[in-house]
């Protein structure tokens, strides 16, 4: 199969995509835990990351309104209060996960609620490891929100996690740098690492190996001054957009490249797109690059197991929906994470594959697609979920697809400017 040229698609230019939401929530967090005042620039400003500012605020912490460049005072490891008002996480996973830890190691309680999507997805894998701790954790019988959290003085673990979550971990590194305990995280594959790196920043004693973190225990944390990277989640819709173009030719300045995040990238360019790093620096223990994506080329098939999905964990409806376009079959195994994402995102991309014309099936753990060129009739049903939005959406801007997508406006979770965006690059 030669590339798509079909109709005229140039992906051209240069898109600067918003701050990394894993880290936004964590300098967020962090800072408000710091000792002093932290400057946190480049913070994503969506509605997931407003959730645990708002959270936050509810415990006392006088955040200022977000912006691009924010200073934060910080009120110290035990200067949150306790809040007369249940805490709303919307749609954020990671605000609540996060969140649970840092209640429960402050000692103070708390209900959280969140919208029907996160009060469905599962809590018990922070529930676990905080009672462990000698926290109280409550929850309704199918495990999810509302979950109230009753804090103690904890004490110190260790815990071997049985799924590869950054915010399990990273729940119980909270806990523990929040109630001046030691705590080591095993799990089955290193998840994302941004906690560990963060509170290293700020003075932490933090030893990681590839499957384990342990974290000493500390009494503060210093100020944190910051530049949050480009989202590499983010950049992920572009680099792929790019490379199924014929004359694809885009730059994504300032991207995150920790390599906890970058699976996508890399199967991209396993799948056989030119993908160049023009320029790299390490900022605040992270690194940052300008990447530079070309189009032109024929795309094969990949297939990813579950050692490496940790890395790509959110890019797996994006790459369902570019295998399609690739030449023979893409094969995702050791997935079944995604069934508890914001939605069953194996059901889903899957269901809106087949439902517009592509071939495609589900695996109890992961999907097969089998790259046929379709070209793609309907209407996505995003459930709710931005990734899914913006991995269809990717495929509606190529030529002689219509797709209509059900909820455009999911996407202010993660990336609020994505549509402009993308009629920007595409000269739509
Ligand atoms: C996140 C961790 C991942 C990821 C989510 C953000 C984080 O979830 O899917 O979008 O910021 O810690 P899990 O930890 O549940 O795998």
């Amino acid at each position: 199969m030669a590339p798509l040229t079909r109709g005229s698609f140039a992906v051209a230019g240069e898109v600067r995509v918003p701050g990394d939401k894993s880290v936004s929530h964590r300098a967020l967090i962090c800072a408000t835990l710091a000792a002093g005042s932290s400057r946190v620039r480049g913070l994503l400003l969506s509605d997931d990351v407003q959730s645990t500012a708002s959270v936050l605020r509810a415990l006392g912490a006088p955040l200022p309104e977000l912006s691009d460049d924010v200073i934060i005072e910080g009120i110290g490891v035990r200067g949150l209060t306790q809040s007369v008002h249940p805490l709303n996480c919307g749609n954020s996973g990671t605000t609540a996960r996060l969140m649970a830890g840092v209640v429960a190691g402050a000692g103070l309680t708390a209900t959280f609620t969140g919208d029907a999507s996160l009060s469905r997805r599962p809590m018990r894998r922070v529930q676990a490891p905080l009672q462990a701790m000698g926290a109280v954790v409550e929850l309704p019988t199918h495990g999810g929100l509302p979950m109230t959290v009753r804090g103690a003085p904890l004490t110190d673990l260790v815990w071997e996690s049985e799924v590869a979550s950054a915010q399990v971990k990273s729940c119980v590194l909270l806990a523990a740098i929040c109630s001046g305990v030691e705590v080591t995280v095993r799990e089955p594959t290193r998840s994302r690492d941004h906690t560990e790196r963060m509170l290293a920043a700020m003075g932490a004693e933090v030893w990681i190996n590839d499957q384990s973190v342990l974290l000493f225990a500390a009494q503060s944390l210093a100020a944190l001054d910051i530049t949050v990277p480009g989202d590499p989640s983010s950049a992920s819709f572009f680099a792929a957009l790019a490379a199924m173009s014929a004359s694809g030719d885009l730059t994504l300045p300032m991207v995150g490249l920790n390599d906890t995040r970058t699976g996508f990238l890399g199967a991209l360019r396993d799948m056989g797109a030119r993908i160049d790093l023009r320029s790299h620096s390490l900022r605040g223990g992270e690194y940052v690059g300008d990447l530079h994506v070309r189009g032109g080329e024929t795309l094969r098939g990949v297939s990813v197991d579950a050692e490496a999905v940790p890395r790509l964990i959110d890019e797996l409806p994006l790459l369902a929906c570019v295998a399609a376009y690739c030449e023979g079959v893409t094969t995702v195994t050791g997935a079944a994470e995604l069934r508890v994402k914001e939605s069953d995102r194996i059901a889903a991309v899957v269901g809106n594959l087949r439902a517009l014309g592509a071939d495609a099936d589900e695996l109890p753990d992961g999907f097969v697609v089998r790259g046929t060129r379709p070209r793609l009739r309907g209407t996505v049903t995003t459930h709710g979920d931005h990734r899914l939005a913006m991995a269809f959406g990717i495929l509606a801007a190529l030529p002689g697809n219509e797709i209509a997508i059900d909820d455009r406006g999911c996407v202010a979770v993660s990336y609020p400017g994505f549509w402009d965006d993308l009629r920007r690059v595409t000269g739509g």
